[in-house]
């Protein structure tokens, strides 16, 4: 037993005894502490399978040695980079460490106890979480049952006391996108006092036609884009988010930022894969989606019923009991993957795609674990 003086609970903000953490993936060393010689198939977090892109390893590599120095607190060159490819202006573009740091600060930003955050059901649990820090009302409505987010019932849950209305599409965990036409329609009925923020994390992996946050901005719409280079730029380390919308957005958040949120390498990593993006990203999401799809098909053929996904991730719903024995099974074998309770999905499991050999990996696994538990 520790001689150590135990911290007294009583400081602790009670607010935060209703506050569910997000429980990330387990990283790889873990696993591999635990697993041993057991070779490991991480299709766990939603990352993208390849390493970043060839000028983004350059940069890196030359920011490294200017790591005496603090970053541009304001990460202007990422800022105009994403200005410049987005026809948008970058006084209303703010980066921030990953998504989840943005995530974070907007509820700091705008929800006071006793606001309301509304958002559909499961889904991304970083926005409950930054809604229960600040002690605001987090009202959660059901995903439609393709795993897409009901805006009618999203629209239909709003009132007097909701500031923040958020719509994540593709929608983590389970893969279903919002139509463009029913967004615009949503966009427009929703009264003034509410601020939407449109969740994109998975936007790179949208089939054409799908919705474009940031053509609605620059259409004149009211609302919130939020992206990252976590997946499709394979810069999920490095912690780069970002976000943009109206005339005013970044000056209101300045207030609760941290001022060094992004740090110096990972700013100059997110300027040259914006650089680098036309020539490798295309190719990149070519085959996540022709993956997806095989692996879709595979763990039909095992007798799943994956729902159909736009987004570099499937998401199955097995039931509670065999979510379980399956996970156990699968992380035998050295394959990981995720169980969905901490994003409201009792029962699912979410499988990231990654690469051919992975998705092979998984389904031999796969039959084998569902051989073994039925
Ligand atoms: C829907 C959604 N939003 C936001 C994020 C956070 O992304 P970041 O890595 O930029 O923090 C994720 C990451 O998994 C996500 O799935």
């Amino acid at each position: 037993m520790s001689n150590a003086p135990h911290l007294d609970p009583a400081l602790i903000r009670p607010t935060l005894a209703s506050v569910q953490p997000y429980v990330p993936g387990r990283p790889l060393a873990e696993l591999r502490r635990e697993l041993g010689d057991v070779p490991i198939t991480k299709l766990a977090s939603n990352e993208g399978p390849y390493p970043p892109f060839p000028l983004a390893i350059d940069a890196i590599q030359r920011a490294a040695a200017e790591q005496n120095l603090y970053p541009d607190p304001g990460a202007w060159a990422v800022r105009d980079a994403l200005a410049e490819r987005h026809g948008f202006p970058a006084e209303r573009i703010v980066v921030g460490n990953g998504m989840d740091s943005l995530i974070k600060v907007l509820c700091m930003t705008f929800l006071d106890p006793g606001d309301e955050i509304v958002m559909c059901w499961p889904s991304f649990v970083s926005y409950r979480q930054g809604a229960t820090v600040e002690a605001a009302t987090w009202t959660p409505v059901p995903l439609d049952p393709g795993g897409a987010y009901d805006l009618d019932a999203l629209a239909a849950a709003v009132t007097p006391a909701t500031k923040i209305v958020v719509v994540v599409s593709p929608n983590n965990p389970t893969g279903g996108v919002v139509r463009d036409a029913d967004l615009r329609r949503f966009l427009e009925a929703l009264p003034p006092h509410v601020l939407p923020v449109l969740d994109e994390a998975y936007f790179e992996y949208l089939p054409p036609g799908s919705h474009d946050g940031m053509a609605l901005l620059r259409e004149g719409r009211y609302l919130v884009v939020m992206r990252t280079f976590s997946k499709a730029y394979g810069l999920a380390g490095l912690r780069v988010g970002w976000m943009a919308g109206p005339e005013g957005i970044a000056e209101a958040m300045s207030p609760v930022r941290n001022a060094f949120d992004v740090n110096a390498v990972a700013q100059a990593a997110a300027v040259a894969s914006l650089e680098d993006a036309p020539a490798h990203l295309p190719q990149r999401i070519a085959e996540a989606s022709a993956e997806r799809e095989r692996m879709a098909e595979g763990l039909r053929a095992l007798g799943l019923e994956p729902l159909p996904s736009s987004a570099n991730f499937l998401f199955v719903d097995v039931g509670d009991a065999e979510a379980k024995a399956i996970d156990a099974a699968l992380t035998r074998r050295g394959v990981i993957v995720r169980p969905t309770a901490g994003f409201g999905a009792h029962g699912g499991l979410r499988i990231t795609v990654g690469l051919p050999e992975q998705t092979d990996r998984l389904l031999v696994a796969m039959a084998e674990a569902l051989q073994e538990i039925r």
